[in-house]
């Protein structure tokens, strides 16, 4: 019984997450973008409420990366709305505790690791490599890049967003749609809507 999967956004993340679905044994029914953005593409954001009564298709997830931070919560409503089931990925070859809990529309790549007690809320996308350690947070939307290490008790608020390979010390908390840059070392909290790089992070200006 083929398990036919909606992905809302057909760029560099989409396509990603198509990867990720065809190894969680989803059958990619198709995209939501602008005409022509892939050939797979059935419709437009707003098409997203008669897809899901019309076309056949089980399941929906955002394919919407981190180009566009905010529009990937605005579109997740637009899912919940549409009433189609939102499934959780976990690749195969990710590493995860019995006891790390994965929820609706998350993502989680290929060789990521969710140490003992993790949560991860819905609609987070975990990428290749990245290290949660044991007892993180992550709350809804929340965005941690390739290779990024998020050491024990760290926690994520929501819509945060972590650059590839930055490291986070054990039981800081990033704030609301805070950005942590690539390759950062963060040794204390991130203000909500902060931006903070470099090595300690510094707040982006200070
Ligand atoms: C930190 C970041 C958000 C800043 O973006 P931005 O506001 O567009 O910054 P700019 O590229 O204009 O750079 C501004 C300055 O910050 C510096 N800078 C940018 N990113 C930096 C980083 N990660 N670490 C240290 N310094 C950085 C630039 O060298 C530049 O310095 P200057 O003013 O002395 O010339 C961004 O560079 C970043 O690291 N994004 C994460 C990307 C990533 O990991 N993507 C993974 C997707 S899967």
């Amino acid at each position: 019984m083929p398990r036919r999967l909606l992905i809302l956004g057909a760029g560099g993340h989409g396509r990603a997450v198509a990867d990720l679905a065809a190894a969680c044994d989803w059958t990619v029914a198709g995209f939501t973008d602008r005409p022509g953005a892939d050939p797979r593409v059935l419709g437009g954001d707003e098409d997203l409420p008669a897809l899901a009564r019309s076309a056949p298709i089980d399941a929906g997830v955002i394919g919407v990366g981190n180009s566009a931070l905010q529009r990937r919560a605005e579109l997740f409503d637009r899912l919940r709305e549409s009433r189609l089931p939102i499934p959780a990925l976990v690749h195969p070859r990710a590493t995860l505790s019995s006891s790390a809990r994965v929820s609706a529309g998350s993502v989680v790549f290929p060789a990521a690791v969710l140490g003992a007690g993790v949560t991860v809320a819905e609609n987070v996308v975990i990428y290749s490599g990245a290290v949660v350690e044991h007892d993180c947070r992550i709350a809804d939307h929340a965005y941690i890049s390739p290779g990024a290490i998020l050491s024990g008790a760290v926690v994520v608020e929501v819509g945060a967003f972590i650059g590839a390979g930055a490291v986070i010390l054990p039981g800081v908390t990033i704030g609301k749609h805070a950005v942590v840059g690539a390759g950062a070392v963060v040794l204390a909290d991130v203000l909500a809507g902060e931006t903070v790089a470099g090595v300690p992070a510094r707040p982006r200006g200070a």
